[in-house]
């Protein structure tokens, strides 16, 4: 697996042709495709769910990374292992038993992720570490694309990168450290000095004619 990641967010796709925008992104050199699950409730807009993961399965063999944002998680997340996932996240104030919804993930055989809000404190972490393979930091507050990245979330990163870099040394464990919302080109290699290893971007891929162009700047931001 590489040091890196890009994982566009098939939010900003054209979901009148999914299906070709998943392979078209894939070839175009990505790594994941990070898929929004949005309920109208723990965020104020509505998206897929998991038949649409289920129909998107066969498009490619990339991890699919399921971002919940959902309340309540536990019911949904048997329903996305079924559908293919490889990853699934959620909210830590969007389920009433973080850690029973963390062993759920992998109990149905998925990587499990925590998503923390702009105002989320790392103190969620706290007694979950032996839970989690991804945390993953939100640079904008959920619900939308194309919006602004918050330069708050750089130091959160930082703080976030000294624990995961603690917990290997003492465990092993090497968890992914993921940051979703307003990555571009132009501020991609900020967000990586400051820690990050992968990386979603919605606006910043499918808003150009030319993935391949975006994903391969993005990679020559972020190597070495
Ligand atoms: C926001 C979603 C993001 C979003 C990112 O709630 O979780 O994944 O699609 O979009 P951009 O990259 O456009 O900010
Ligand atoms: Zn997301």
């Amino acid at each position: 697996q590489p040091v890196t990641r890009i994982a566009p967010s098939i939010l900003s796709a054209d979901f009148a042709r999914l299906g070709e925008e998943v392979k078209n992104v894939i070839s175009a050199g990505a790594d994941w495709i990070h898929f929004d699950v949005m309920d109208n409730h723990y965020v104020p807009n509505l998206t897929i769910g998991p038949m649409v993961c289920k129909a998107i399965r066969p498009c490619t063999d990339a991890p699919i990374d399921v971002h919940l944002m959902c309340e309540p998680v536990d019911d949904l997340i048997p329903q996305f292992a079924q559908a293919g996932a490889n990853i699934i996240s959620f909210h830590p104030e969007a389920s009433r038993h973080v850690d029973r919804s963390l062993s759920l993930i992998r109990d149905n055989g998925c990587k499990a992720g925590l998503v923390l809000n702009p105002a989320t404190p790392l103190a969620v972490l706290d007694h979950v570490m032996d839970r989690l393979d991804l945390i993953l930091l939100m640079s904008v507050n959920p619900g939308f694309g194309g919006q602004s990245f918050i330069p708050s979330t750089l130091d959160k990163l930082r703080a976030t990168r000294e624990r995961i870099d603690a917990w290997q040394e003492k465990t092993g464990h090497r968890i992914l450290l993921e940051v979703d919302g307003g990555v571009k080109t132009d501020n991609i290699a900020q967000i990586h000095e400051a820690g990050a290893d992968t990386f979603v971007a919605g606006s910043a891929i499918f808003g150009q004619p030319d993935y391949a162009a975006v994903i391969a700047t993005m990679r020559e931001q972020i190597a070495g």
